[in-house]
């Protein structure tokens, strides 16, 4: 459904997107995550047609963006960081209006405009003005906006910003519903956002794709190349020592306890899982264990992992 291939995005000095290279297939919802400055929201609006890019191609439902960008962006329903709306308007004069400036005839707008009110629960607000509307009622029109010329696929840049954790719920839930019958591609730093409700993550950092996975696998990875801890009440040193001795092991770092025991995190080679030779190690040396276990990752410290700047 898209295509990018070796996008780049220079801006006068800066580049903000670098040769980046990704697809997302049909049906699936794809989570497109990175802190601010990433590069999300350029990417975004290079592939919806907005930005020109600097070199490369991007193609959505086989039409390249550029050279055939009517039949192109009639595929899309873009919705944009700040979403401009004409706050002199009410909710459903504005929607017919942008559908019709979609090019849908009278027929069609009328069903449509009726479709997405009901889609995104804009029922009891349809006849407001949209200056009147809050902050998740107004993120609600943007979404029926870019839905109302029926695209296949949805393009939301951070579509739960600065709304509330109850409307951020209704939000989610919405696009999580939409994610059934629509491909869709959604931008956010949230990171149980992106867990919740994407079955597939790209992570950008400083305008480069670092990883793109699902959201299991990432965690998976990190898990490999983790870190075990074990609480050990012996001389720290020794124990330090031997812990290091073993196959596989990175660093290993004690951190003390009371009554004489110790916290060892003990960092190991990717694939790799150390706690059965740890336990013979001390039961060997007649150690008093308590606590063995391997770091369960989260998504997020796979993304620190990825993007952290030190
Ligand atoms: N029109 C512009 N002119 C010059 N630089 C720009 C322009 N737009 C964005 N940038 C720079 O490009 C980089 C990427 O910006 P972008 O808005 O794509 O990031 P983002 O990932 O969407 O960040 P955020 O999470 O804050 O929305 C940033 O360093 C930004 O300052
Ligand atoms: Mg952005």
């Amino acid at each position: 459904m898209i295509e990018v291939h070796q996008l780049t995005k220079r801006y006068a000095r800066h580049e903000a997107v670098r040769d980046i290279t990704f697809s997302v297939k049909r049906g699936e919802i794809v989570g497109f995550l990175g802190p601010n400055g990433a590069g999300k929201t350029t990417t975004l609006r290079m592939l919806t047609g907005f930005l020109p890019p600097t070199s490369g191609t991007a193609r959505i439902a086989g039409f390249d963006i550029f050279r055939q960008s009517l039949e192109a962006r009639r595929k899309i329903g873009y919705m944009p960081e700040n979403v401009p709306l004409y706050e002199d308007m009410r909710v459903r004069e504005y929607l017919k209006f942008r559908a019709q400036l979609k090019g849908l005839g009278s027929s069609d707008t009328r069903r449509r405009v009726g479709d997405v009110i009901d889609t995104c629960g804009l029922q009891s607000v349809r006849r407001k003005m949209i200056k009147t509307l809050s902050k998740g009622f107004r993120q609600r029109v943007g979404l029926a906006d870019a839905l109302v010329h029926d695209p296949e696929l949805l393009i939301l840049d951070e579509p739960t910003n600065g709304l509330d954790p109850n409307q951020i719920r209704q939000i989610r839930e919405l696009i999580r519903q939409l994610g059934q019958s629509h491909t869709v591609l959604i931008s956010t730093h949230i990171l149980p956002e992106v867990e919740m409700t994407c079955n597939r993550v790209i992570i950008i950092d400083n305008g480069k794709i670092k990883a793109a996975d699902t959201p299991a696998n990432l965690t998976q990875r990190m898990r490999a190349a983790g870190r075990i801890q074990v609480e050990i009440q012996a001389d720290p040193e020794v124990v330090a020592g031997a812990l290091h001795r073993l196959d596989n092991v990175k660093k290993v770092t004690p951190e003390p306890l009371a009554d004489g025991w110790t916290r060892f995190t003990v960092w190991v080679d990717s694939g790799t899982d150390a706690r059965e030779r740890i336990s013979h190690l001390a039961s060997q040396y007649g150690w008093p264990l308590r606590s063995l276990f391997s770091h369960v990752a989260t998504l997020e410290d796979v993304f620190v992992e990825l993007t952290r700047r030190d």
